[in-house]
């Protein structure tokens, strides 16, 4: 497993990292054994680098990455967020309560500071009023966090928070259906030693290529619940695009791929082949995925023609499938 720097933490992360969303039962129940399995399937690739979140599962991401972290001599490095529990979201925002939130996320991790600590896709006015950015750099000199980032949902966000001084990390929406970010916010990013993070790089398992239009999820899948943008960000949940839709364009792109090529490692290597990615967390709903994802790191390169096939595809099919803006 190959590492890159992320940005300003000066952490150096595995090229594939572990969404844990999954471990939070919100993509369908897992069992605490297999969550403990995957999570050890993904230490044991190489992986260095987890991404979770106070509110997967109420706490039960964090709870589980914290039982597991406690008996590893070595941890990895990982990145929580804060910003949508209750509590907060949408508009409950103060410095104690974002303080108590961060504490107690480092309680359920068992860490006495929090590695990265991600503002999660708060609202565009609470973000841009910047009250947030300014007690997140309190937390750091107090040394509740090491050091802070943002996930967040639109470009002009993600531009606005590079421009922070302090800020180590962005986390985006950013795949082979999803390819804005290439021209504007990259260059950006590499520019103000802003670490990328890139979520979604399977667009919610499009992506894989095994979804198909009979596929039935469960009832606590965002992807039953969220198909449409119902719950939340109508961008998030399949990139914004409609299921069937989504299906519609995987089959197409996997008719002009080349022999011996698919669809799952062409999307996670796009994804690497942007020089100034850190790390890509890839969502994994059993450990046979960690392993098959985590191999995408000793993938070759793709070539010039086939970046300019992805590139001219996305334009002329995918882009103006997505909803709710980029
Ligand atoms: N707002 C935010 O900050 C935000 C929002 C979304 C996600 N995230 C973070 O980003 C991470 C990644 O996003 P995501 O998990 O939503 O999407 P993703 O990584 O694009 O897709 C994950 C899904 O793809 C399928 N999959 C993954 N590897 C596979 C393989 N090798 N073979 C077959 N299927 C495979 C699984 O689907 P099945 O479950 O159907 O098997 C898995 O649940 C999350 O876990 C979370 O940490 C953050």
């Amino acid at each position: 497993m190959k590492t890159r720097v992320l940005g300003k933490t000066g952490f150096n992360v595995s090229e594939i990292g572990l969404g844990c969303w999954q471990l939070g039962n919100d993509f369908g129940a897992i069992e605490d054994s297999e969550a403990a399995a995957i999570l050890q399937a993904a230490l044991n690739e190489g992986v260095q680098f987890f991404d979770t979140a106070d509110v997967y599962g109420g706490g039960l991401s964090e709870q589980r990455i914290g039982q597991w972290r406690a008996a590893l001599s070595k941890p990895p490095v990982i990145a929580t967020k804060v910003g949508r529990n209750p509590e907060l979201y949408p508009d409950g925002y103060s410095k104690a309560k974002v303080k108590q939130s961060l504490q107690a996320s480092a309680q359920r991790l068992g860490v006495e500071s929090i590695d990265l600590a991600q503002l999660h896709c708060v609202p565009r006015d609470v973000l841009f009023s910047g009250d947030l950015l300014a007690w997140m750099e309190d937390f750091k000199k107090d040394g509740i966090i090491q050091h802070f980032g943002a996930s967040v949902e639109m470009l002009d966000e993600a531009m606005f928070c590079c421009d922070h001084p302090e800020i180590a990390s962005l986390q985006i929406l950013f795949n082979v259906f999803r390819q804005d970010a290439v021209e504007s916010l990259l260059p950006l990013a590499e520019k103000n030693n802003v670490g990328v993070i890139v979520r979604l790089p399977l667009a919610s398992g499009l992506l894989t290529g095994k979804m198909k239009l009979d596929r039935i999820f469960d009832e606590q899948d965002h992807r039953f619940y969220n198909k449409d943008g119902a719950a939340f960000h109508v961008g998030e949940t399949f990139n914004g695009i409609p299921y069937e839709k989504g299906v519609a364009l995987v089959d197409k792109l996997n008719g002009k791929l080349p022999e011996g090529h698919n669809i799952l490692d062409v999307s996670l290597r796009w994804i690497l082949d942007q020089p100034q990615v850190s790390s890509i967390i890839v969502g994994a709903s059993r450990s046979s995925q960690v392993v098959r994802n985590a191999a995408a790191s000793s993938l070759s390169p793709l070539s010039k023609e086939l970046h300019e096939m992805l590139g001219d595809f996305y334009r002329s099919d995918v882009r103006n499938a997505i909803r709710g803006g980029i």
